[in-house]
């Protein structure tokens, strides 16, 4: 092992002390909490078929999503390292009907986290990327088990965000709102490495990302935007696009970190009401803060993703737009 390398542990420790908190290390410990979730997930993933963790589990979650046997898998090891180590007051999870307060007896801690515990799971049984997310908000101070409303707060009070993303390797992205950092788990020590210090996304991209078969759902912003990229060179926009599309927004949300790029989510005719597809506390809000960490822009279209207001449901929905600060500026011009 390379003497110089700093594990996610000492990079925790470290930036605390940095940035001069007499911590108590609860919120390092709870980092780690997380870390160990992820670590635990990361495992089977790599295992597969040969873990026995391919399929659907035969039940749905409250959005009426079927669930993957992987998907209750990696909830439950989120629970776990949560509940048990006195860092977290309590959770909201994609996986979850309602927010979970602590078993009697459990110490109740100073944070509160959401997660999708395994974001992009219908790539599962295609062995392509996976992730997790989490979003990490500050408990209230009087120890009481947390509500719904607790949890119904701007993505501007976020105090750390993060995701795990399982792909080739698996990479730990985190932020506690003093830039990006990533951290490759190195599997021969069990360790996440700091190998992507200071991820800052290129302003400028000709790279998209967008489900296109929704298209004909699209608002005319969105729509007259799609057109122009395909019109490439000879339209307004006047440069040649490219389109990916990996259907794990960790994903696509990694490769804009690593190389810049836009990702859009936006309002259709079918989830207007909503306002969206994705999830507020624990897909839009956490992504927002590390791509406006990273120097990104993310936006519903109309108002920036962490100044939405949430309304107390756990699984509020949200239209997404963000990546290279440049592009999406260019998009919201046409809203
Ligand atoms: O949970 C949401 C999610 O899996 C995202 O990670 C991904 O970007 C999107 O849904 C994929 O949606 P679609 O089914 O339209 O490809």
């Amino acid at each position: 092992m390379d003497q110089q390398c700093t594990t996610l542990s000492s990079f925790i420790i470290e930036e605390n002390r940095r940035l001069g908190d007499k911590a108590t290390g609860e919120f390092t410990g709870l980092l780690n909490d997380i870390s160990i979730a992820c670590k635990g997930i990361a495992a089977l993933v790599n295992k597969g078929a040969l873990a026995g963790v391919l399929g659907v589990a035969g039940s749905e979650n409250a959005m009426g999503d079927a669930q993957k046997k992987m998907d209750l898998i990696a909830n439950d090891l989120f629970i776990d390292a949560l509940q048990n180590n006195g860092h977290c007051a309590g959770m909201a999870s994609e996986e979850l009907d309602e927010i979970l307060t602590l078993p009697e007896g459990k110490i109740r801690g100073s944070y509160l986290v959401t997660f999708d515990p395994l974001d992009g799971s219908s790539n599962m049984d295609v062995n392509i990327d996976v992730g997790a997310i989490f979003s990490i908000l500050k408990a209230p101070a009087d120890k009481k088990d947390p509500t719904a409303a607790d949890f119904a707060r701007p993505g501007t009070e976020q105090i750390a965000a993060g995701y795990c993303l399982y792909g080739p390797s698996s990479m730990f992205v985190l932020t506690t709102g003093n830039g990006v950092n990533g951290f490759t788990l190195d599997t021969s020590i069990g360790e996440f490495i700091l190998t992507h210090p200071d991820m800052l996304i290129p302003e400028t991209t000709s790279e998209f990302a967008i489900n296109a078969s929704n298209q004909r759902h699209w608002e005319p912003a969105v729509q007259q935007y799609f057109a122009d990229c395909l019109a490439g060179e000879d339209g307004p926009l006047g440069k040649d696009y490219n389109m990916r599309w990996v259907a794990a927004m960790v994903g696509e949300i990694h490769r804009i970190l690593c190389r810049g790029g836009v990702f859009l989510y936006p309002i259709d005719a079918r989830n207007r009401e909503a306002g969206g597809k994705l999830r507020l506390l624990y897909e839009g809000n956490p992504m927002a803060m590390i791509v406006e960490q990273a120097g990104g822009v993310a936006s519903t279209g109309y108002k920036s993703i962490m100044d939405v207001v949430p309304n107390g449901d756990p699984h509020q929905r949200v239209a997404v737009i963000m990546g290279s600060k440049q592009e999406v500026e260019i998009i919201l011009s046409y809203h």
